[in-house]
């Protein structure tokens, strides 16, 4: 359990200034900001809770090994060497994923193949048994990172990726993943205390995020981890590890969450989600229409939306006009709110004509976007 070991956790492109806030806030030690992640050195107690408590975090990885690669023999060979009974069993399954960069080694699926076939074996040759390989909810994820002929291997404390916080119950259309929206919302410099408005509400992804992160609520709250799945995992002191965690959310307060959307189904979807999130009592979802919108003097509120954009969601020009249109409202009736919009492009960005704003550049799964975030 004290034995320290070094962990990266990836996080989606553009986000890693606020996942190493997070992990600084949670004082993992050494924690260090890489292109894709952070680092840090600790112990698997360490792992648990940054699987726990990170929002922005996709997957924490272990990492197991670190060896000249110029071959597949040596992949195989280093792979071989590794005991793997520590984090699978000869009846389990298990998923390799594989990134290769500047090296001989360039075929993903290959270098996956070999690992497998490493792993097998060894089952093979000390038991007589094999795991199998599953795609999905595999018991173990292997990473295989490859880069000018230098292999990190890493077998992955999360198992599920950890936007899967086990509260969605609802899609929608498009609904952002629970990571991203956790990110946009602290990048938006909401303190936890204002009001908090999102006119797009779909799914409620951001609300619901906002609303576990004031009450307290542990994002990997609700759900398994990889971790639980090892031989040497203290099943036991996990249990207490988590129940000592969950006495510390918070009840409701007077802190005030709208949602709303024009599509009644949505928002009876946000309303189960929050309520599989523990944080119905913080959040009214309504139906209705963002331009109808009457904004309350005083309020000093943030909005957080996620805009419709992207040639799935409608006609470009209409899109424009919309942003133009929306912009022009929150100008003219939100004097004192701070609007932190996602949207698509620069050109989005602009027609919303804020007089002061900046732009953060992010990714929205495989779809580049821009969070404008604004003084009204
Ligand atoms: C990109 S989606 C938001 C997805 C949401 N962030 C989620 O995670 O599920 C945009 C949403 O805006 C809603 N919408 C479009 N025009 C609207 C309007 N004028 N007023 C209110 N909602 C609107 C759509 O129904 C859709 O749910």
């Amino acid at each position: 359990m004290n034995q320290k070991h070094t962990f990266f956790i990836t996080c989606a492109p553009g986000i890693e200034p606020v996942l190493h806030r997070e992990a600084r806030e949670l004082k993992l030690p050494k924690a260090e900001r890489q292109v894709g992640g952070v680092f840090f050195k600790g112990t698997m107690k360490d792992a648990w809770r940054a699987n726990m408590e990170m929002r922005t975090a996709v997957r924490v990885l272990r990492r197991l090994e670190r060896f000249e690669a110029p071959d597949d023999k040596q992949l195989y060979k280093n792979v071989r060497r590794v005991d793997w009974s520590k984090f699978l069993s000869a009846d389990g399954t298990f998923f390799v994923d594989a990134q290769c960069k500047e090296s001989a080694l360039d075929h993903t699926q290959y270098v996956a193949q070999r690992v497998k076939d490493g792993v097998v074996d060894g089952f093979r040759a000390a038991t007589g048994r094999r795991p199998k390989v599953a795609k999905e909810g595999a018991d173990l994820r292997i990473h295989v990172h490859i880069w000018r002929d230098r292999c990190i291997l890493s077998v992955d404390t999360s198992g599920d990726s950890l936007h899967k916080r086990g509260w969605r119950q609802y899609q929608g259309r498009a609904p952002l993943a629970e990571t991203l929206a956790a990110a946009v919302v602290m990048l938006s410099g909401w303190n936890k205390q204002a009001p908090l408005v999102d006119f797009f509400c779909g799914s409620g992804t951001l609300l619901i995020e906002a609303a576990m992160m004031a009450a307290n609520i542990p994002p990997g709250g609700w759900r398994k981890f990889g971790f639980e799945n090892w031989a040497d995992h203290n099943a036991d002191a996990y249990r207490r590890f988590k129940e000592q965690r969950i006495t510390q959310v918070r009840k409701a307060g007077k802190l005030r969450f709208q949602g709303r959307d024009l599509n009644v189904e949505h928002v009876a979807g946000a309303e189960i989600n929050a309520e599989a999130a523990g944080v119905e009592d913080w959040i009214n979802f309504e139906r209705g229409n963002a331009f109808n919108y009457e904004a309350k003097a005083g309020w000093n509120g943030f909005m957080i939306s996620n805009m419709p954009y992207g040639v799935r969601v409608g006609d470009p020009v209409e899109i424009e006009a919309m942003h133009h249109q929306f912009g022009a409202q929150l100008r003219r009736d939100c004097h004192g709110y701070r609007a932190s919009l996602l949207t698509g492009d620069r050109r989005l960005a602009h027609a919303l004509g804020f007089e002061k704003w900046d732009q953060i550049s992010l990714q929205n799964g495989s779809i580049q976007c821009k969070l404008v975030n604004a003084e009204l």
